[in-house]
């Protein structure tokens, strides 16, 4: 039977973070704020009114961090770039002391035999973008190129590959239309030129990072979607949840064309987003599809009117501590409808994000086993011609999970958020120890 060890030659292994999530140092060093600033100072927003004030004080304990990478043995480390450190306003002046840390981080990650894989955009907008109007408003793609550009003239000489967004789809439904994450709007399904704007800002920062010599890819939130029932209503509906989720970001980028919304009730050109020209930027070609996957969605027709689908809970199997259900057949299963979907204009795969939420326990025999039915699922992806060349889990540390706050553990290092220490658990002897196997079985670097 295949398994994680069948994973091919040349398989990169890594960590995932993101910056509002471990930097901490929110105001320091001429960082301007960003909409994750602005939104866990509201009341009532973040559970328990945690912040990323602090967080995992990274951006003063980079180098610990970097070591704890360098014991795991992992090929890269993605890892995300505050927009704000960098452009305080979001456009114009530059703050070289921001750049100057993702220099020294950068610099560190290749010392330690470490490939740094940036996210330009990790949903921490700068807030005097968000006063313009945010990604409703075209002028942030423009905003969102600049940035690219400024960043990869800095960090392009020793950075090979980039991810432009992080996760589009989440970003436009939590932020902009139900409002659950920054900048907290709940416009629904007014929200979907977000979906638009992010994508042109792709497009525009994917040129830019090209004429600069860098590999581009994008990371998309995917999900395998399945019908409650065989009913006409229960396929229909979720074929529009597919549409929203995975179609809206992928097709796109990958065929470019916009998806038929009309179930939504929505045009073709996303209430008049779209231009021509657009559509062409978009779909330049990739050198990698990200994906992030954490769990299937059960879909059932709507019972009231409103939007044309409905969830529905996925029974019978196990939950991580978000209340997530751990289907790791699913991840094969996303892989090979995508190779469906889109034959050869599906770009080579890696999974940019894969993870769990369980309690602090050190001993985390729930997270191992986790991670290792979901690296077989993706071997057997593999195995079934998926071209996969790498794997990031969520998360190195545990961090600040959004609207949860500091109540959902993902890291495969446990983080005490009063003293700041840092201990691994098992599941990071577990990893490193796959990771080391790996490399001796196809005879790679051995850190
Ligand atoms: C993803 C996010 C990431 C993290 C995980 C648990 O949606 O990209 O920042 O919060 O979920």
């Amino acid at each position: 039977m295949t398994d994680r060890h069948d994973l091919p030659p040349g398989f990169r292994w890594g960590v995932a973070t993101a910056a509002y999530q471990i930097e901490g140092a929110a105001r320091e060093d001429g960082r301007g704020p960003s909409i994750w600033d602005t939104f866990t100072a509201r009341e009532g927003t973040v559970r328990d009114g945690h912040t990323g004030d602090t967080a995992c004080d990274h951006y003063h304990r980079w180098h610990e961090d970097v070591a704890l990478m360098r014991g795991l043995g992992v090929d890269a480390y993605r890892f995300s770039i505050a927009w704000p450190r960098v452009q305080p306003t979001g456009q114009g002046a530059v703050n070289g002391a921001g750049l100057a840390f993702y220099d020294r981080l950068v610099d560190a990650l290749l010392d330690a035999g470490i490939e740094p894989l940036p996210t330009l955009f990790h949903w921490d907008l700068p807030q005097a973008l968000e006063d313009g109007g945010g990604w409703l408003e075209r002028d942030t793609a423009y905003r969102f190129a600049e940035y690219a550009a400024v960043v990869a003239d800095r960090l392009g000489d020793r950075v090979r590959s980039w991810i432009t967004l992080n996760e589009p789809f989440v970003h436009m439904v939590y932020g902009y239309a139900l409002g659950n994450h920054a900048p907290g709007r709940a416009l629904l399904l007014d929200a979907l030129p977000v979906a638009h704007h992010q994508l042109l800002g792709h497009g525009l920062a994917a040129a830019e990072l090209r004429a600069r010599g860098g590999a581009v890819l994008i990371t998309n939130n995917l999900t395998p979607v399945r019908p409650a029932s065989g009913s006409a209503e229960d396929l229909a509906a979720a074929e529009a949840y597919d549409t929203l989720h995975n179609r809206l970001f992928n097709d796109p980028v990958l065929l470019g064309s916009y998806p038929d919304l009309s179930a939504f009730g929505v045009s073709a050109d996303l209430g008049g987003a779209v231009r021509d020209g657009d559509l062409e930027l978009i779909a330049a070609p990739l050198d990698g599809l990200g994906v992030n996957y954490y769990n299937p969605t059960l879909i059932t027709a709507p019972a009231d009117p409103g939007l044309p689908f409905a969830d529905a809970p996925i029974e019978g199997v196990p939950r991580t501590a978000f209340g997530w259900p751990v289907v790791p057949d699913g991840l094969r299963e996303l892989l090979v409808g995508l190779r469906g979907r889109y034959g050869a204009a599906l770009p080579p795969v890696t999974i940019t994000e894969n993870g769990c939420s369980y309690p602090e326990d050190l001993d985390d025999q729930d997270r191992i086993s986790y991670l290792s039915t979901h690296l077989d699922a993706l071997a057997a992806a593999a195995a079934e011609g998926v071209d996969v060349r790498g794997y990031f889990t969520w998360s190195l540390l545990d961090n600040f999970e959004w609207a949860e706050g500091y109540h959902q553990r993902f890291g495969l290092v446990h983080v005490d958020f009063d003293s700041q220490k840092r201990t691994p658990r098992a599941s990071y002897a577990w990893y490193r120890d796959l990771i080391a196997r790996h490399h001796t079985l196809h005879a790679r670097r051995v850190h």
